[in-house]
């Protein structure tokens, strides 16, 4: 017997609510702990779990900072609006309690890199730093910022370019990155976190190309 389903129209649910379902139905997401300057120079840091890469030609990622509740726009939002420039860097377990001291919701302009212990590095095409405790860092130039809906939690989707890669020696295995040393962690819905390292991980390759099936009159 299939299982019951609870169906629900979103229309029907008030703005956290909605949030809080879909945050939970696209899970796990992957973390860009993504650096910025402000139009002055001070440095900014904020984790964004709203995060994908769309394609490689060119490498184009997504991140998306929310409206906040009070129908303001985040820092890092109003950052790249202004320079169009960001760092994203992978997120793993041994930095996962700094990461989330970082996305306490500082006044504009204090530098998250002091408030939760995290050493800069520069980057090479864009002026915002990387984060040397992170194993891989993107530096992004912005394509593009389409807004979906508006006033609190409406979306600010961030599209980039990658213009530069970096990869930690510590992942760095014969010229690849070796997955099984990233050890990621990724959010779920509500406080949940899952971390990608060995015990949780399994290889599966691709099925080769299958041919079409023939047409109906020519199986008879
Ligand atoms: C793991 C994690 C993921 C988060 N993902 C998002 C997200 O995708 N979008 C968002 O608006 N806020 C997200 N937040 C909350 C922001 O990090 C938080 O609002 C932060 O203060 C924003 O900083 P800013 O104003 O300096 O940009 C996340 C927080 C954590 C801990």
């Amino acid at each position: 017997m299939p299982d019951e389903f609870h169906s629900i129209d979103p229309q029907t649910l008030s703005r956290q609510e909605a949030h809080r379902l879909l945050l939970h139905c696209v899970s796990p997401r992957p973390i860009a702990f993504t650096s910025t300057l402000s139009p002055n120079g001070k440095p900014n840091l904020a984790p964004f779990s709203y995060f994908m890469a769309g394609g490689a030609n060119p490498p184009s990622v997504v991140i998306s900072p929310l409206t906040t509740r009070t129908g303001e726009l985040k820092d890092t939002l109003r950052n790249i609006e202004a320079t169009g420039e960001y760092v994203i860097n992978v997120v793993t377990y041994a930095i996962r309690e700094r990461m989330n001291l970082a996305s306490a919701e500082f006044p504009y302009g204090v530098d998250e890199f002091v408030e939760a212990g995290f050493t800069s590095l520069p980057s090479v095409k864009v002026k915002p730093a990387r984060v040397a405790e992170s194993p891989l860092h993107l530096e992004c130039h912005l394509f593009q910022i389409v807004h979906h809906g508006s006033g609190p939690l409406a979306a600010n989707y961030i599209i980039g370019e990658v213009v530069y890669f970096h990869v930690s020696d510590s992942v760095w295995v014969d010229g690849r990155i070796d997955a099984l040393r990233v050890d990621a962690i990724a959010r779920m819905g509500d406080n949940w976190y899952c971390r990608a390292y060995a015990p949780a991980m399994f290889e599966m390759s691709r099925p080769q190309a299958v041919s079409a099936s023939p047409p109906d009159a020519a199986r008879a």
